[in-house]
């Protein structure tokens, strides 16, 4: 493993703010076994969506710190504490981003419209009942609603609005979170996407999944978007999304 990374300290913590666990380490592992062509990619904006206390953002930052200052780090938390515990942590590692205390990237869409490179989520994927969602308290952290997917439904539209051309999105899921499912949603609007690590732990199975935009699936999904207008709103169009070519 990277040095600088395995040695990341937990400068700041605060009880409503979620201490990296075995999921944000699976991130960050898949992070470090794609090291090589993170820097090949050359990003010019990295992005972090629900950066809790930091650990993944500095890390990203870390791995990526030869590319210098040509690359831009902002992490988002919709809980302010996480905010303040992020901004510690980078500081403690000479990084820096900009930590935004907002829900998912709002207020920023204009502005990182089609820019991001690289975008790294780790969001509250638990299943649980709704109404724990987007409560107050460290329960927000890890509570997804029915199969964990309320929030993660709503990262991923975002996500295609501010990734670049040339964007890759690193997201945690559970198996609960049906990412079979989630791949078939982003392969509609243009993404491949590969499990770039795999984790079981004693409590969950973990995926990590990137995605990115492929001008063949961008075409067959164009394709596949014309068919179901012109069958007068009869979805006949499925065929051309094989669910097997998803996993390269
Ligand atoms: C599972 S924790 C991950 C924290 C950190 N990224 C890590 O890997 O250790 C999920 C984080 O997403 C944040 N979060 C939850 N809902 C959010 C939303 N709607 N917008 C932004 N952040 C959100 C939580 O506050 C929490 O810090």
């Amino acid at each position: 493993m990277h040095s600088e990374i395995a040695q990341i300290r937990l400068v700041g913590s605060h009880p409503e703010v979620y201490d990296p666990c075995d999921d944000s380490f699976a991130l960050v592992d898949a992070l470090l076994a794609d090291r090589a062509t993170l820097f090949e990619h050359q990003p010019s904006i990295c992005m972090e969506i629900g950066c809790g206390s930091g650990y993944v953002i500095t890390s990203l930052a870390l791995l990526l710190k030869e590319l210098g200052s040509s690359t831009h780090y902002i992490a988002t938390d919709i809980n302010p504490h996480a905010v303040q515990v992020t901004s510690e942590t980078l500081e403690a590692h000479n990084c820096h981003a900009e930590v935004i205390n907002t829900n998912i990237a709002s207020g920023l869409e204009k502005r990182l419209f089609r820019c991001v490179d690289v975008m790294v989520v780790n969001p509250p994927y638990v299943p649980t009942p709704e109404d724990e969602v987007g409560c107050y308290g460290i329960a927000s952290a890890w509570a997804g609603g029915e199969n964990g997917r309320r929030v993660i439904d709503k990262i991923l539209p975002v996500a295609d609005v501010l990734l670049s051309d040339k964007g890759w999105l690193y997201l945690v899921t559970l198996t609960d979170n049906k990412p079979l499912e989630l791949c078939l949603e982003m392969r509609k609007k243009g993404y491949a996407s590969r499990i770039v690590l795999q984790r079981s732990t004693d409590e969950e199975r973990l995926h990590i999944i990137k995605f990115w935009r492929d001008l063949n699936i961008l075409s067959e999904a164009n394709e596949f978007e014309t068919l179901n207008k012109t069958r007068d709103g009869v979805r006949t169009g499925f065929s051309f999304l094989s669910p097997f070519s998803i996993w390269k």
